[in-house]
This record gives structure tokens, sequence and C-alpha cells, in this order.
């Protein structure tokens, strides 16, 4: 029976480029996972848009002098170009500043105002009486109460990880002009968490398929007890307040940012012609996944699931399998450094599947992981040619000279090749099971094993040996290594999508992989085969030096 998988993906802020810290984090797990699930024959939604409100827009559009839509939009136009050149397959990638956002946005708040779990009460807000305004969470900088970071934020420590208020912060600051805030009532809705607190523990406690980092994340929040949350703001930027007398206040940005997973399933199914087709994905045994870093899972397994609750009816997540931080070259990714790889830029001049490659074989899955140029290469060079792509040429050139270009008849199987294509069944087996439970370095190690399996089989057959006195010999391995690149293909499609429907020609099936299914498909004898171009390309270790030296300079995106 199929399964309706539910895919979504951390909004990234359109304020700047995507890095690769973002990529690592949520954007190439989330679609490896789609990918695989699409083959599997699964129904999959995976949508995701550009988080376009809150305080890192404003601060943004403040710095260069623009407004926010501007900022907004030609950041929009970017991630969708770096989704296709990336190859990261959104059925919808949108954004917070749709209509039908707004109305989404609405109807839960509303919904929650009416069952209870919204209340007015009057909060204090920092004003700075030097900007004469109030200042976003975000705009309060000041020492953390939990770890005594001193450039901690209003709303969250980027160091420690705690949520905070403004009114949290020691020795706060005003992020404009460094004046101290003073701090006045202003009203304001709030979402009752501590209402929910009972029921969101009992479902924590079935959530015994989390990874432990999110299970560990959540607990922590979940003994400390929950604490109401204004979720409305003294703003002008954002989705507006549906009550009178708040005219000029808007819906704090995560209340509606993790909103988006609905509006944008529901925008979906405008698009697809049939307005009910988001349904099926938010009732029922449908499966919801959320890929996130791990700064964000608060949000993900407390905030939305809160909502959720007391909205009524709809999904809560399955699972939000979260990772830890990608460093760049040992160091902790900083944009404002300028120590990070940003992704227009790696896309300019480098492969997408090299970098999904690395990305997926250092997936920061279970702690931090690290991107280095030198790794990279190393990667590239070692793995990607030499073992998986030196394979596929080698195989592929040899049938297409020696066998007339077509998939030679094999004859009768010798042991050693039944046991290679018994081995590929094996491992379509092991990798769906990684894959199913988001153990996605664990898939891709499997996948270039058999790859290494198959370099092993064509080191003893020696099918270039044979050709010359034994062609039925030589027919028969060289059938076996085609099925083997074929079994490759499959299991490396989520992982490396470019890559295996170039394979995929080259062996002369029709269609593309993604149309078909997680199967070994084995090619036809007589089948006609197309002149083959290397998959990958080599690099040049003096890259590594070259690209070192542009980190921490000045940035051009
Ligand atoms: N824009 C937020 C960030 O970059 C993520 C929002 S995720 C959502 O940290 F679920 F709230 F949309
Ligand atoms: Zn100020």
């Amino acid at each position: 029976m199929s399964e309706r998988i539910f895919v979504g993906v951390a909004w990234p802020y359109a304020n700047g480029p995507l890095h690769l810290g973002h990529i690592a984090g949520a954007y190439l797990p989330a679609d490896i996972f789609a990918r695989y699930h699409r083959l599997k024959g699964n129904d999959v939604l995976m949508v995701s848009g550009s988080d376009q409100h809150g305080a890192p827009i404003t601060i943004r559009a403040e710095q260069e002098s623009t407004t926010p839509q501007q900022i907004v939009s030609k950041y929009q136009e970017q991630f969708l170009r770096c989704w296709q050149e990336l190859g990261i397959s959104f059925d919808l990638f949108t954004t917070t500043g749709t209509a039908n956002h707004a109305e989404v946005t609405h109807d839960i708040f509303l919904t929650l105002l009416d069952k209870g779990y919204l209340y007015r009460d009057k909060l204090l807000q920092a004003y700075c009486p030097r900007c004469q305004r109030f200042l976003p969470d975000r705009y309060v900088e000041g020492v953390c109460p939990h770890c005594d970071f001193p450039k901690a934020r209003g709303d969250q420590c980027d160091e420690c990880g705690k949520p905070l208020n403004p009114l949290d912060l020691k020795e706060a600051r005003c992020y404009l002009c460094s004046t101290p805030p003073r701090f006045e009532f202003s009203e304001h809705f709030f979402l009752r968490l501590s209402a929910v607190q009972n029921e969101l523990q009992a479902w924590a406690k079935e959530q015994s398929h989390w990874r432990p980092n999110v299970l560990g994340t959540t607990w922590r929040f979940l003994d400390e007890g929950l604490r109401d949350r204004a979720i409305t703001r003294d703003i002008e930027w954002g989705v507006t307040v549906p009550q009178p007398g708040f005219e000029q206040k808007r819906i704090y940005v995560w209340f509606e940012a993790v909103s988006g997973y609905l509006s944008a399933s529901k925008e979906w199914a405008k698009l697809h012609g049939d307005s009910a087709a988001w349904q099926p994905f938010w009732k029922k045994e449908a499966k919801g996944y959320y890929f996130v870093g791990k700064d964000n899972i608060f949000f993900h397994t407390i905030i939305w699931p809160a909502m959720l609750m007391g909205y009524g009816g709809l999904n809560l997540p399955y699972n939000v399998p979260a990772n830890e931080f990608l460093t760049i070259e040992g160091k902790k990714l900083s944009t404002s450094r300028n120590w990070a790889v940003w992704l227009p830029d790696y896309l300019e001049r480098y492969d997408a599947d090299a970098l999904r490659y690395f990305l997926a074989a250092n997936m920061p899955e279970t702690g931090d992981s690290d991107f280095s140029w030198r790794a990279f290469v190393g990667r590239n060079n070692g793995e990607l040619v030499a073992t998986y792509g030196n394979l596929a040429h080698r195989v592929l050139s040899f049938a297409y000279r020696n066998f007339d270009g077509v998939v030679p008849s094999p004859g009768e199987l010798d042991g050693e090749s039944q046991a290679l294509l018994h081995k590929a069944e094996v491992t379509l087996g092991t990798v769906d099971n990684s894959l199913y439970r988001c153990n996605f370095r664990e898939a891709i190690r499997e996948a270039l094993s058999l790859a290494q399996e198959t370099n092993r089989y064509l080191d003893t057959q020696a099918p270039w040996k044979s050709i010359k006195h034994e062609r039925p010999a030589s027919a028969k391995s060289i059938y076996t290594a085609l099925s083997l690149l074929s079994a490759l293909k499959t299991v490396f499609y989520p992982f490396l999508p470019f890559s295996s429907e170039k394979l995929h020609k080259f062996l002369g099936f029709e269609g593309s992989v993604k149309e078909g299914s997680w199967i070994l498909k084995f090619p036809v004898p007589g089948q006609k085969l197309e002149q083959p171009q290397p998959l990958f390309s080599k690099l040049d270790d003096s890259i590594v030096a070259h690209e070192r030296s542009r980190l921490g300079s000045v940035s051009d995106w």
C-alpha cells in the first residue's frame, strides 16, 4: 500500500543568500527523503517558502536603505534558481507574503482564539527612546541570562539556543543605536502554551523514533514547564491581526511562519486544480516530516504541535529529523564575517551532485560536521570520481566499443556474477531501510559500497582480457556490470539525481529514473546504449588554497 508523506522544510528568511549550512541542515535531507519516497511509489507533498517577515528582513532593508518587499522579492527569485540548479524538488516553494497565507494564518488565529487558546494581556515591550519605536525582539541585544553570551538577541540566544524574551536579557541595548531601551506596556495576544503542557508531554512520550538530539531538546523545554508566549508585536511588517484595535500590530513571525506549512499545502492544492487535495496529507494515516536545523526544534516540536492541538483535526508532526550544524574549515559558520560557502557562488563554478554527495556523506545528523575544501576535493576525486564515476565510464565505454553499442547477452551466469546481482538486490533493501529511517549518511555509504563491490568484481573477472579469447565470458561480466550500474543509478538517485538520470540514458533506458520505481531494472540484451560521457569531473588540488583564501573576505553575495 502506498504511503502519504508530507515533507515540510524550514522556511528560509529571505534576507540573504543560502549557504551550505542551510543545505546540509534541512534542504538536502528533505529532498533526498522526498525523492526516495516518490520512487517508492508513495504520495509526497514537499513544501516550504520564503519567510518574508520578521526582524531579519527589516534589519536588512534598513541596512540597504530599501524596502522589505524589495529585499524579499530579490531573494525569493534567487532561492528558486538555487533549488532548480541544486535539484531541490519542491512541489511548492511559496512565500509568507501571499494573500492565501494571511488567510490561513487568520483562520488559525481565530480558531485558537475561539477555543480559548489565545488571550489578551499586557506585554512589556522594549521601546527605544532614541529611535522612537518599539523594538522587535531581535532588535534588542544583551547578555544571555543562561550562558552569559554577550550578544544574545531578544528572541533567542544563538550561543546556547534557548528562547528568550527581551526582558530576560542583562544589559539590554538597542541593536540599531546601542541605547538602553525602556520597557512599556502594550496590549497583545498570548498563546496558552501552559494549557497544552500535559497533552504535549503525553505526545512526546510516544516519539521513540525521534533522534536523540530532538527528543533531548524537546524534553528540556517540557521539563522546564511551558510559559505562555505573546504572538503579536508592535511592528509594521507582517501578517495583520484580525481583531479591532490591533491595526498597528502584526502577528509574530514564528506564529505565522509555521502556519506556512498548512497555507503552502492549501496553495499547492489550488494550483493543482483540486482545492481539497491538501487534506489527505494532513489527515489520518499520512505522516508529516519536518526537516529543520537544530535551532528550529522548539518551534516544530512544541509551538507548531501546540497550535495544531488547539486547532484540531490535523496531523501533528510524525518526525522532526533536525540536523546539527555544519562548520566550515573547522570553524563556526558566520554569515556576517563571511565565514560561509554561499550556494549561488558554489553553483556558478561546481557541480550540484558533487556538493550533494559531500553533504550527504558528511551530514550533521548526530553531531556537528565539517565542510572543508580539502575534504570536498578528496571525497569528490577519491569516491565520486574514482569509485563510482570511473566504474560507470569504464563499463559503458567498454560495452559501447566491444559489443556494437548494445547490451550484450549474458549467457549463463557464474556464481560470482549471481552473487553480485544478489548483493545489488540486498543493497536496494538496506538503502531503502536506512532512508526510511532518515539515516542519510548510512544510506549513501551502503550505496557506495555497492560500487566498490562492483569494482572488485570487475578486477577479478577482467572482461578486458577475456574479450580477446573468450567473448561470452566477457559478455557475461559486462552484462552483470551494466545491471549493477542500473542498480546504482537507483540507490544513488535520491542523492545524485542529475548523474542518475544521465546514467539511465547511457544505459539505453527510456524515460527517466524518477518515473521508475525502487527496483533493480535489468537492461535487456540488445538494448541500445548511448555514447557515454564521464558522470563526474575530477577537481584540481589547487582549488583548495584558492577557495580557502576567499573565506572570510568581502562577499559579493
Ligand atoms: N526563517 C526561520 C529561520 O531561518 C525558519 C522558519 S521555519 C518555520 O530560522 F517553520 F517557521 F517556517
Ligand atoms: Zn535605538
